[in-house]
């Protein structure tokens, strides 16, 4: 059972645990309070609907964890398991925190933890996209050992209209 105490860059405390069902409100609250600049390198809208089709109905598959500061749920992360036995031991992962809580070091406290959890699973490799231009979270991952793998080359459409590259990272747990 993960259970850790995060100290912030800003001195705010938080709780990282795994997701529990009961924390479903809570998940759907951050999600619908993320700004336009939160989601804006994301797959938005993250309504209810989706976020129990994508996520809630597929639990199986996922290793989820959230970051609680009081009551509330301002982060939120997961590996995502895919069941084919091809695919054994990958996992896809993401990542997305509340505006609040952006820039302080979260995201360097809930990483680690979500790794911790990818190896007592066993897994081998963890991926992700990201795109190129959100250079905040490609320093996060890079900073935990992920390297690019690849460029998708216009594979986001942003809310400027444009089209943008992601990048293909990885980790290879061992
Ligand atoms: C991306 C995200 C998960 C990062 O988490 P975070 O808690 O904000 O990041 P941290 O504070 O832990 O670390 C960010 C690092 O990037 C650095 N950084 C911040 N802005 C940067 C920029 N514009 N360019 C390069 N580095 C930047 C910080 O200095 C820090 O590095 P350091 O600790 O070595 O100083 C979070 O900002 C988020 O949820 N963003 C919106 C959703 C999203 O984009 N999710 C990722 C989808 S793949």
């Amino acid at each position: 059972m993960l259970l850790y105490t995060a100290t912030l860059k800003d001195g705010r405390v938080v709780l990282i645990r795994e997701f529990r069902m009961e924390d479903k409100e809570k998940l759907f609250q951050m999600y619908e309070s993320l700004s336009a600049e939160a989601v804006r390198w994301g797959m938005p809208p993250y309504t209810r609907d989706r976020i129990e089709k994508w996520w809630l109905s597929n639990l199986q598959n996922l290793i989820p964890i959230v970051a609680l500061h009081g009551d509330r749920i301002v982060g939120h992360a997961q590996i995502f398991t895919p069941a084919h036995a091809r695919r054994k031991g990958t996992a896809d992962s993401a990542m997305y925190l509340h505006q609040d809580f952006h820039n302080v070091g979260l995201g360097a406290a809930m990483l680690p933890k979500l790794l911790e959890l990818a190896r007592r699973e066993g897994l081998h490799r963890v991926g992700l996209t990201v795109v190129a231009e959100n250079a905040r979270a490609v320093r996060l991952y890079e900073k935990f050992g992920f390297k690019v793998e690849g460029v998708l080359k216009d594979a986001y459409f942003g809310e400027d209209g444009k089209y943008h590259d992601e990048l293909a990272m990885a980790l290879i747990l061992e």
